[in-house]
């Protein structure tokens, strides 16, 4: 071990367990908004009142009736932020991940707008970018589908590796994308990468990318890279019907009572309608109007997440500032940086490398001194991170005194483990 790993292991090692006996308690486990960012939309509540419950059209919000595809009003505002026209996008229910699993089903019970049931193939394969999001893992856990790992780029997931299989194997049926300050890395595909997806030939007839654009607005910085629409990439290349896109409100206005988005083809929509009426008679319409009432307009909703990234911004901030006074400079015997991380332009999520085969050792010594972070491995299919190298950092729900020492002691562990791991412990 080199000597100032050494002296620091020691340092360490008194800090965690001084804080493994204070009966520490914190969790930078989930991308949560903080409770001052919910506060910035509880003008929402008092949006729609007794007496005024009307939509543009005179719609009845508190009944059945409208369309089944969510309010006129709320189409065009939503659709303004997912930078797509009005009638491509649907609005539906909180929860964009319910929408992503019901589509999976669909895919696999009934089959696409273009082919028959995946269920009916012997094996379904969907290509995930690593790092990537657990529960679209989870979820295709859940269905029995078969993930296949693609390395994560700063400008998307590697492409060549992408269009090789998708080309080989007609089993190969989807890619989840979180095209926009993915998590967890935060990276925003370039324009490059989305016409490469567009483009490509695929075995499969019915080739589907489910282009899950939580993030869309959630900025941090004044001049984000830009995302180019994949809906018009995939319109003009001939293939309209590869790609469905989600979003939410659920980091914008209340986590567990946003509304979800889906935006397609004609065609798309028109197989969606089909399930999507034997589901339901209707979204909710009244939190509907209490969002457009409420932000009005994609200038609306913009202004609203500056003040999400001046809340949350300081807070990216000084994990990046905790982490290179504690860990910069620290290197292993050969000579490898303890740790790197991600600095995203926006989204929830810091990924942070450690060395190689130390990830579930750092998160194991975080657990043992208080503070819960996204388990070793989630941000992996399977949770299988082959390197056990990533970990996933959520920054935004602890308060700025909490997030201090939460990152000061994910500094210690790291250094804790990486000595354990020079050492042969
Ligand atoms: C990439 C991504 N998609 C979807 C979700 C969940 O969205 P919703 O609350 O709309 O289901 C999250 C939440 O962290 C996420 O990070």
């Amino acid at each position: 071990m080199n000597g100032s790993l050494s002296s620091a292991a020691s340092a360490a090692k008194e800090r965690h367990e001084s804080a493994a006996a204070s009966g520490l308690q914190l969790d930078m486990s989930r991308g949560k908004p903080s409770p001052d960012q919910l506060s910035l939309v509880e003008g929402m509540l008092e949006s729609v009142s007794p007496g005024d419950v009307r939509s543009e059209h005179g719609t009845d919000c508190r009944n059945y009736g409208g369309d089944l595809f969510g309010l006129p009003e709320a189409r065009r505002l939503f659709a303004a932020m997912l930078d797509v026209s009005a009638d491509s996008v649907i609005v539906q229910d909180n929860s964009s991940l319910r929408l992503m699993f019901d589509t999976v089903a669909q895919c696999l019970l009934v089959g696409t707008s273009q082919a028959g049931p995946w269920r009916a193939l012997d094996k379904v394969k969907f290509l995930c970018p690593v790092p990537g999001y657990d529960r679209h893992f989870g979820l295709l856990e859940y269905f029995g589908v078969e993930m296949i790992p693609v390395d994560m780029t700063d400008v998307g997931p590697e492409m060549e590796t992408v269009e090789r299989l998708v080309r080989d194997d007609a089993s190969v049926r989807g890619i989840f994308c979180v095209p926009r300050h993915s998590n967890p890395t935060g990276a925003t595909y370039s324009a490059v990468t989305v016409q490469a997806l567009a483009s490509m030939s695929t075995a499969a007839p019915d080739f589907r990318i489910f282009w899950d654009n939580a993030y869309a607005v959630h900025h941090l910085t004044s001049s984000p890279p830009p995302l180019s629409s994949l809906l018009d990439s995939c319109e003009q290349a001939g293939n309209p019907d590869r790609v469905l896109m989600f979003g939410s409100t659920s980091k914008i206005s209340f986590a567990g009572s946003g509304v979800s988005l889906l935006a397609a083809s004609a065609s798309n929509l028109s197989w969606l309608r089909g399930h999507l009426s034997k589901q339901s008679i209707g979204p909710d319409k009244l939190n509907q109007l209490r969002h457009v009432r409420f932000f009005r307009d994609l200038a609306g909703i913009e202004s609203h997440m500056r003040r999400h990234a001046e809340i949350i911004g300081p807070k990216f901030e000084l994990v990046d500032r905790v982490l290179e006074e504690r860990l910069g400079g620290l290197v292993s015997s050969d000579g490898r940086p303890l740790a790197s991380w991600s600095l995203p332009h926006g989204g929830y999520f810091i990924s942070f490398d450690v060395l190689p085969e130390c990830a579930r050792r750092v998160y194991d010594l975080a657990s043992q001194a208080g503070l819960k972070l996204t388990p070793a491995g989630a941000t992996f299919p399977l949770g299988d991170d082959p390197r056990d190298q990533n970990l996933r950092l959520a920054p935004t729900m602890p308060s700025l005194d909490e997030l201090e020492r939460a990152t000061e002691l994910i500094a210690d562990c790291v250094v804790l483990a990486s000595a354990e791991l020079q050492s042969g412990a």
